[in-house]
């Protein structure tokens, strides 16, 4: 059996102005999601996704893209591609997925498990695809999940590490490993639907698009510096043109304010926004007790660092 992972990431500035050509840096986080294949004797393909209790039997490709339920046809489309560019066989096999990352919460999720699937199929069928490869097929997902996507999360998915993405090109910047803490706000959110209610406010948005890029490229200054303190405080200068743009939510504005009142050096929500997760930088001490008094008002947490591996092989 074969088994491969990926991590989940987290926007630390300039979400959805990224989508219209802006820069934002992303970072790889250390919560993965994993993807095992094994061969089976029958003559089918079986399909589990952990997480939403789905396992599901076809009896070749072209009965699972008919069949497969449409939150899951990125994966049978993308085995579609896969099968005529590289003449392999899909069948006989299991493929399970699982995620620790909560959907629909500016993680990364969907992103996450693409990747791990697409490795995991690499090593299975000897493809050798490279990260590149990887990311680019990571993308048809995304774009069959999300619409419109930047391909944001599915570089960083795929690298690990940190990255500066503007237009499509991924730049790697060098972040020391550091903590952070992710609160999930209580409500997932749907990426696609949110991408598509704003691009039709296309044309208000600007002025704010560009307020966020000024502040991605101080916020990339204040990294090349070293300087957190800086970082956190141009990350609640990105959160407030986020909450003016209509992106943020009142669980999110008061997990932010707990934060920032309970000397976290900036918070900002992480991802499409309207529900998922906000993002709390600080100093680690000071993230425990953030930890402790959301935990007392119902908001789960995790202490969270960057990850510097990006999709890899866990064992064959
Ligand atoms: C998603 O992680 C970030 C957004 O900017 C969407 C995208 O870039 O595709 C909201």
């Amino acid at each position: 059996m074969i088994t491969a992972s990926a991590p989940g990431k987290c926007i630390l500035m300039g979400e959805h102005a990224v989508v219209y050509g802006h820069p934002a840096i992303a970072i790889a986080i250390d919560i993965r999601s994993y993807c095992s294949i094994e061969p089976i004797s029958k003559k089918l393909i079986e399909f589990q996704m952990t997480n939403y209790d789905t396992h599901l039997k076809f009896h070749d490709l072209t009965e699972m893209k008919k069949q497969m339920p449409p939150q899951f046809s990125q994966f049978s489309e993308v085995l579609g591609v896969l099968m005529e560019k590289f003449d392999i066989q899909i069948e006989s096999i299991s493929i399970r997925l699982y995620t620790d990352l909560w959907s629909g919460a500016g993680l990364g999720s969907s992103a996450s498990v693409a990747v791990a699937f697409l490795c995991a199929i690499s090593e299975f069928y000897n493809l050798n695809l490279s990260v590149e490869k990887i990311n680019e097929y990571a993308f048809f997902m995304e774009k069959i999940v999300h619409g419109t996507p930047s391909g944001i999360d599915n570089a960083i998915c795929s690298s690990g590490g940190a990255l500066i993405y503007q237009n499509g090109v991924p730049e790697r910047i060098l972040l020391p490993k550091f903590s952070f803490l992710i609160t999930y706000s209580g409500l997932p959110h749907d990426t696609g639907s949110i991408l598509s209610s704003l691009r039709k406010k296309r044309d208000y948005l600007d002025g704010s698009l560009i307020e966020i890029e000024k502040i991605t490229e101080k916020g990339i200054k204040a990294i090349k510096d070293k300087n957190f303190t800086l970082l956190g405080e141009l990350c609640n200068l990105n959160q407030e043109i986020l909450s003016n743009i209509g992106v943020s939510t009142s669980k999110m504005d008061e997990i932010i304010a707990i934060s920032r009142e309970n000397g976290a050096y900036g918070s900002k929500l992480t991802g499409a926004g309207v529900g998922g997760c906000v993002l709390t930088l600080g100093d680690i001490s000071q993230l425990h007790k953030i930890q402790f008094i959301l935990k007392k008002l119902g908001y789960s947490s995790k202490i969270t660092h960057l990850d510097y591996n990006g999709g890899r092989i866990e064992s064959k």
